[in-house]
């Protein structure tokens, strides 16, 4: 059975082991401050009480920041993505967001492929922004009332 579910700093723990074994974007400390940020919440995706997935949302007035998006390896293609990406889009509806924005390396084709299945649209572009020299891909979504 699937459930979705806020959770708090005290499990930071998972959430940089399901970090660790998928993107491996932030380290422990990372993880902790994160969490301490203003407007920041940290969504979980369970299968059979495992974590499967999970985002970080930074809402500042009517924006929502998408912090960390990740499914584990072994459940992706199965569309729990889509199914955590729908419910992410559900409550900004509820909490009156205007605009939902990313960024993804311009190496991520999968992730490319994911967002335009979302109607996220490519907004700008920040140059060398990764440690490899990538390109990070800036999109949005916007919210139409
Ligand atoms: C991007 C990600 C979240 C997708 O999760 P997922 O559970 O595999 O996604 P779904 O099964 O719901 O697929 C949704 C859509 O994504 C795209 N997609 C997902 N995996 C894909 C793949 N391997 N190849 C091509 N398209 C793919 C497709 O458009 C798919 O729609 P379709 O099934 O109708 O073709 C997952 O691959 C992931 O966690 N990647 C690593 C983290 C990451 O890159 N995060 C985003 C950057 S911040």
């Amino acid at each position: 059975m699937i459930s979705i579910k806020e959770i708090d700093q005290k499990e930071f723990e998972l959430c940089y082991e399901l970090d660790s074994d998928t993107i491996c974007l932030w380290t422990k400390e990372q993880w902790q401050s994160e969490f301490k940020k203003r407007g920041v919440k940290v969504v979980a995706m369970l299968l059979k009480k495992k974590i499967i997935g999970i985002y970080v949302v930074q809402i500042i007035i009517d924006e929502a920041q998408i912090n960390f998006f990740s499914i584990k390896q072994k459940f992706r293609r199965k569309g729990f993505g889509s199914y955590l990406m729908t419910y992410l889009i559900k409550e900004c509806e509820k909490l009156n967001i205007k605009k939902l924005l990313l960024e993804v390396s311009e190496t991520n084709s999968i992730a490319e492929m994911f967002y335009c299945k979302f109607n996220f649209l490519t907004v700008g572009r920040r140059k060398n922004y990764y440690k490899n020299g990538a390109d990070a891909v800036l999109k949005e979504k916007k919210f139409i009332k």
